[in-house]
């Protein structure tokens, strides 16, 4: 049993991967799907809300470096002497900024502009690790300390000195450093639009207690279009707390970019995602699973902590609840007799539900959703449509419009996306997003592997490869080989 990451990988593997390739044949855009089955057909969401991913976040970035990086009065910079090697003068205002952070807040001011805000005005980028205790010093001589560190990072905690950091103002000049910037039009499209452009207000007005800064409307931190877009998306308005699975990094299930699987003899195995988009060594974390028809990784109660949903072969559907020391809680039955004989998925399939639930047919084909409304047992089934025989299921954000999708891969190895309206129907034509998969034995929704806020499909085949397919919006981004001889593994989705 080994895995590997592509880019060490020798010619027999890369063979191997051009063979795959081959016959997965990814058809982007895709056709209008013929042979669709019925499904009931709702008027669209008008609302999105954060219900888009059934998963908690992967653990937050203490690389310095990194566009993810997570830095708070108890997260300093590592070394805190840290300096980035690409900072440019950032709009050539003598203040600056990383390269591609400065990049994008190009963008940032064009589109504030052309949306008739009056314009941005840049006020404050990087400062060193000297210049902030300077800064941080004079607050303190005019505030006093107390007051001082509710506005200003001490010297090897700011944001600033990471490069990622901008404090902007309008270009008239009014409201600098100011909460009432965020009053004005340019500051409130900011607020409403900066995550576009990769970009967050990182101490938005009411999150003192889990920032510790008071409201700056003004202070922009650059963190890449996934992470800002999977923050928009899913509702988090702080990365203390899109990170706040963090607070359980002692569960056995950190991350929703691990991989779990139980091997042949019932143990309960975790490969840990790495920083390069491979999967390291397994850790156990169990044992005596054997007996399982599917299992999946999700965070069913919603505390943060990642549980498992394990549909037997004795046809009882149970939870057991990852503890946030380690190991998990007994199983609560949640769903009993017949589930051996269902095809499921698990996800958050409306936007009236905090909680994922389940999607799934009997024999019978009739797809039948299951609210999760209480973290505990399933509700009745609403029935959603027909027709859905011989497919595999798999709850996963395909245009990335907050509305959870169905990709359903048939017999014949299509795999067809029925787009979710969000309040448990159907919108749109159905359209083929792939072709092949039919070799495909088991695909699990992941979240982070390539970077915190991308998403995809890691995909075991039937000879035991893995591929991991990034998810973009409405397209595959990112397509690699993530490991071999996974064969006698079963993989939770
Ligand atoms: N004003 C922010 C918190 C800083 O000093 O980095
Ligand atoms: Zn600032």
């Amino acid at each position: 049993m080994r895995v590997q990451n592509h880019q060490t990988f020798a010619g027999k593997a890369r063979r191997r991967l051009a063979a795959c390739a081959a016959f997965l044949a990814v058809v982007v855009g895709g056709g209008v799907v013929s042979a669709a089955p019925a499904v009931a057909l709702t008027a669209p969401a008008t609302a999105v809300p954060a219900t888009a991913n059934p998963l908690p976040s992967a653990d937050p970035i203490g690389n310095p470096a990194s566009f993810s990086v997570l830095v708070n009065k108890s997260r300093p910079l590592n070394p805190a002497s840290y300096a980035p090697n690409d900072l440019i003068n950032a709009r050539g205002s003598g203040q600056y900024m990383r390269a591609e952070a400065a990049a994008w807040l190009n963008g940032l001011f064009q589109g504030a502009a052309d949306a008739g805000t009056g314009g941005l005005s840049i006020v404050s980028g990087y400062r060193s690790y000297e210049q902030q205790q300077q800064v941080y010093s004079y607050y303190v001589s005019i505030y006093g300390q107390a007051y001082a560190d509710t506005i200003s990072a001490r010297p090897g905690y700011s944001e600033h000195q990471t490069g990622l950091a901008m404090d902007i103002g309008n270009a008239a000049g009014n409201c600098g450093l100011s909460t009432c910037f965020g009053d004005t039009a340019a500051g409130q499209w900011v607020a409403a639009n900066a995550h576009k452009y990769g970009f967050i207000v990182r101490y938005p007005n009411g999150y003192t207690a889990t920032t510790g800064y008071s409201y700056e409307p003004w202070h922009l931190r650059y963190v890449g279009v996934d992470l800002a877009t999977d923050m928009n998306r899913r509702g988090f308005a702080t990365l203390e707390q899109y990170f706040a699975g963090n607070t359980a990094a002692a569960a056995s299930i950190k991350s929703g970019a691990d991989l779990v699987a139980a091997d042949a003899s019932g143990r309960l195995l975790r490969y840990p995602a790495t920083a390069v988009g491979g999967y390291a060594n397994a850790v156990q974390i169990g044992s005596g699973w054997t007996g399982l028809k599917q299992a999946f990784v999700v965070d069913w109660d919603i505390d943060g902590v990642y549980d498992i949903l394990a549909q037997w072969n004795n046809g009882v559907l149970g939870v057991y609840r990852g503890l946030p020391g380690g190991g998990f809680a007994g199983q609560v039955v949640v769903g009993n007799g017949g589930w051996d004989r269902m095809t499921i998925t698990v996800g958050k399939w409306t936007h009236a539900d905090g909680r994922p639930g389940v999607v799934g047919y009997f024999p019978d084909g009739v797809l039948r959703y299951y609210p999760n409304t209480f973290g505990g047992a399933l509700s009745a089934p609403q029935f959603i449509g027909t027709g859905w025989n011989g497919m595999e299921l798999t709850i996963a954000d395909w245009e990335g419009d907050g509305a959870n999708d169905i990709l359903a891969r048939t017999a014949t190895g299509s795999l067809i996306n029925y787009r979710g309206d969000g309040w448990a129907g159907f919108y749109g034509p159905a359209t083929t997003v792939g072709t092949g998969w039919q070799y495909m034995r088991v695909l699990v929704p992941s979240f982070g592997l390539t970077g915190a806020g991308t998403r995809g499909i890691t995909a075991q085949t039937v000879d035991g490869n893995l591929y991991n397919y990034g998810l973009g919006r409405g397209q595959w981004t990112t397509y690699s080989q993530v490991g071999y001889g996974w064969n006698s593994l079963s993989l939770f989705r």
